[in-house]
């Protein structure tokens, strides 16, 4: 992304990223972005795990701590018809060693959401790549705890992830795939993205919500 303020020539070099930042935050309505530091040519730091805060939001690392916390995500009624399979605790593991596996492998994944307030685990945000259609696009995903939904927690933590995954990857799309019952989960999407249509994935119809990147360039100029 380019430094808008070094463009404009209203402030110091050494301010940049700080600047950056606070545009980024102001343009989302967040608090603050992680903006590592990357080596040349790549788009993110695979050796510093990101973290991102909103306003009422931390998203950290996942550890194999968090197995029994991200278990109770996926145990009341509505969470267990989209994700049956999360009954089972060694796939609530290797939802866990997955992620771990993509914050080495990409510097992102879906990361444990916390209220900064009490630090008290919420969820699940994050970004991961996913097949669609053949091609391999970024994804958008999140999970809240039963008794912490109607927050607006997925919905902050969803934007401040658009804005990293647009920032820290040369992504053309970024997007997130629904079934057209998960109502609550169509909300947030259509929320955080510019677009939706309907896509055929493993047999069944899906929605893909979707923003382009010319699109949220666009909407933050
Ligand atoms: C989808 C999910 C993450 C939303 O989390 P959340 O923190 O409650 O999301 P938000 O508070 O930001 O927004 C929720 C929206 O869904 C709406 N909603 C909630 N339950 C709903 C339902 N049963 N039918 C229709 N809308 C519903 C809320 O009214 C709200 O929209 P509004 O603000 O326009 O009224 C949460 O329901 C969840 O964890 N579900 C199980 C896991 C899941 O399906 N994840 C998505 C996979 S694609």
């Amino acid at each position: 992304m380019q430094d808008s303020s070094a463009e404009n020539g209203t402030r110091g070099a050494g301010h940049g990223r700080a600047d950056q930042r606070a545009q980024i935050a102001q343009a989302l309505d967040i608090s603050s972005v992680y903006l590592g530091r990357r080596p040349s040519g790549l788009r993110y730091d695979p050796c510093i795990p990101p973290i991102l805060q909103t306003h009422r939001l931390r998203l950290r690392t996942y550890s194999i701590a968090d197995e029994a916390g991200l278990f109770e995500v996926f145990a009341d009624p509505y969470a267990r018809r989209f994700y049956p399979e999360m009954a089972d605790r060694a796939k609530v593991r290797a939802w866990i060693e997955w992620n771990l596996g993509n914050y080495n492998e990409f510097g992102f994944g879906l990361w444990a959401m916390e209220v900064k307030v009490e630090g008290r685990f919420v969820g699940d945000c994050g970004l991961t790549y996913q097949d669609v259609e053949g091609r391999r696009e970024l994804e958008i995903g999140y999970h809240v705890l039963e008794r912490e939904r109607g927050r607006g927690y997925a919905t902050e933590a969803a934007r401040a992830c658009l804005e990293f995954g647009f920032t820290h990857t040369s992504s053309e799309n970024i997007c997130s795939i629904v079934a057209p019952l998960n109502q609550a989960s169509c909300a947030v999407a259509a929320r955080v993205h510019m677009a939706q249509r309907e896509f055929m994935k493993g047999g069944q119809r899906l929605l893909l919500f979707y923003t382009t990147r010319h699109e949220w360039e666009a909407v933050r100029s």
